[in-house]
């Protein structure tokens, strides 16, 4: 069901990827290529397996996936921003299949695909859960579903400061970005990923992580990473002039300074699970 909550969460989340759908790739040193490759590592996929990775973007993932099977069109690439599935089709040569379609609303019938990947996708989702039963309802049984998601628990300090300040520059700021419950952000932490895995009917629920990592050269280039985390710092930042941005710079560099060494950098972790539909 469509709220007026839920369709603006849904319009800054697509409009942030729509902006974001060339630099995706190689943002932060290629931090999301890396979990990318990773996670289509951890589907361990097999010669003629049906997979379907929900929320595929550039399709880093999708591509490596679709090499695994050796059988072209078994691997499906879903998404809801057109100009991630051009980045995805334009790379692609492989013969998979990507379609525009809602992570919440599968067009798959029971039973009919043997692995899932969601990578990075589930927190951008207005209803994780809603889509999570969909996923468990397309497997057949025996399949498996992957999630990565960042583990925000693994912030630096560095990046905590950055966000408080962010909150306090909410006052001073034309736009009220959407927020939603705390819960959202803690979906990368391991016990709260089985949690709702488990809810959803997903047994033998194993996890692992990667963390990568970088220290920027000052306020400027910090927040020019930082922008494009994700929805949120991309809309305060990006709605803020020339003017006001020089002053954060000024306001960040003197708060940074009391971290010393631990100064701008900051930390992405991943947390990766592998759950099954068990029947
Ligand atoms: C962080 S990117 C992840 C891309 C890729 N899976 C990866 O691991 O690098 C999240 C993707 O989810 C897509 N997305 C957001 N909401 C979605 C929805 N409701 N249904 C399907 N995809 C969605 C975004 O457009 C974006 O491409």
């Amino acid at each position: 069901m469509s709220t007026p909550q839920s369709t603006r969460y849904r319009l800054l989340v697509a409009d942030f990827f729509d902006a974001m759908s060339s630099l995706y790739d190689s943002w932060a040193h290629g931090a999301n290529a890396k979990e990318a490759a990773r996670l289509a590592e951890e589907a361990r996929v097999g010669t003629g397996e049906r997979v379907l990775d929900i929320g595929c973007g550039t399709g880093t993932a999708t591509r490596m996936m679709a090499e695994a099977t050796g059988v072209p069109g078994a691997v499906v690439g879903i998404d809801v921003v057109p100009a991630m599935l051009a980045c995805a089709r334009e790379a692609d040569s492989s013969g998979t299949v990507y379609a525009r379609m809602a992570a919440e609303s599968l067009a798959f019938a029971d039973s009919s695909i043997d692995v899932i990947t969601y990578g990075q996708t589930l927190p951008y989702l207005f209803e994780p859960k809603e889509s999570l039963h969909e996923a468990y309802r397309v497997l057949a049984n025996g399949g498996r579903c992957i999630v990565s998601c960042r583990q925000r628990s693994l912030s630096t300090p560095a990046q905590e400061l950055f966000f408080a300040l962010l909150r306090e520059e909410e006052q001073r700021h034309p736009a009220i970005p959407p927020r939603l419950s705390a819960d959202r952000a803690a979906l990368g932490e391991p016990r709260v990923l089985t949690t709702i895995l488990r809810e959803a009917g997903f047994r033998q629920i194993s996890t692992s992580h990667l963390v990568t990592g970088i220290t920027a050269t000052g306020a400027e280039e910090w927040c020019s990473i930082m922008e494009w985390l994700g929805p949120y710092p991309h809309l305060m930042l990006s709605g803020m002039g020339k003017v006001r941005r020089q002053e954060l710079y000024g306001r960040l560099d003197r708060r940074m300074e009391e971290l010393g060494d631990g100064a701008y950098t900051f930390h992405l972790g991943f947390t990766f699970a592998t759950a099954h539909k068990t029947g």
